[in-house]
């Protein structure tokens, strides 16, 4: 049994206590993730912002509602895990301020002051130690030209956030229960993933993830 940290789910940053910045990821790709990795037997902590899916079996799900607070909901299980899937689609900024109650709406035209959130894979990668991280990226690759920008963008992604495989979703990933992936490896291999659901894939993720967590075991005992 392995114990697997996921993140799922889009991130809500508050302006106030009823309005939020976020992004449409509907957390199916994650929740398909914890629910494979505990099918197959193992210990999975979903840290999930909100989303419309109920909590897989046997999953323990940790439900956070902004990027700070998924990064400490993260950062408390990551030490006990030996894999982690970064799939959240975080939101980069935060309002500067958070008001409380709700204040009168801004009429016309108004500024409002962005702060840059953590990135939890980037900051989590820096104390990776033996583990292993499987970070995505959401690219559009519809031609040779985009495919080989795609992959290079994930090349540079593995070594900014210390991911072992960086996968590569097309755009039709977003809400459908389909998507069309490639697996960037930090060896430099690349493998596209036959067309299918994202149960199976998550299926394939899990498996790399495992037999690179394995062969990393067998290098450390020998
Ligand atoms: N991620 C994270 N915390 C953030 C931002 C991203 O953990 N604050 C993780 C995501 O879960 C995903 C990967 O990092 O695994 C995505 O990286 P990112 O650089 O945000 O990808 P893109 O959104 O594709 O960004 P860019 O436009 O820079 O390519």
């Amino acid at each position: 049994m392995t114990e697997i940290l996921v993140t799922a789910g889009p991130t809500r940053e508050h302006l106030d206590d009823v309005r939020f910045l976020s992004n449409p990821s509907t957390g199916r790709m994650g929740y398909a993730i914890a629910a494979v990795a505990a099918a197959m037997g193992h210990r999975v902590h979903l840290v999930s912002g909100p989303v419309e899916l109920p909590t897989p079996p046997g999953v323990e799900r940790i439900d956070v509602i902004s990027a700070e607070d998924m990064l400490a909901a993260s950062a408390a299980v990551f030490p006990g895990c030996s894999i982690a899937f970064f799939v959240a689609a975080v939101a980069d900024h935060r309002p500067a301020q958070r008001v409380v109650g709700k204040p009168a709406k801004n009429l016309g035209r108004y500024s409002l002051e962005l702060v840059q959130n953590p990135d939890i894979a980037a900051i989590l990668g820096e104390r990776k130690g033996d583990r292993v991280c499987v970070g995505f990226a959401l690219e559009s690759f519809s031609d040779a030209e985009s495919r080989s920008a795609a992959i290079e963008r994930a090349r540079r992604k593995i070594v900014r956030k210390n991911f072992d495989v960086c996968v590569l979703n097309g755009p039709s990933a977003l809400g459908g229960d389909r998507s069309e992936v490639i697996l960037i490896a930090a060896d430099g291999t690349v493998q596209p993933l036959p067309h299918g659901e994202k149960r199976q894939h998550a299926r394939v993720l899990i498996e790399r993830a495992l037999s690179i967590a394995s062969a990393r075991r067998g290098h450390t005992e020998s």
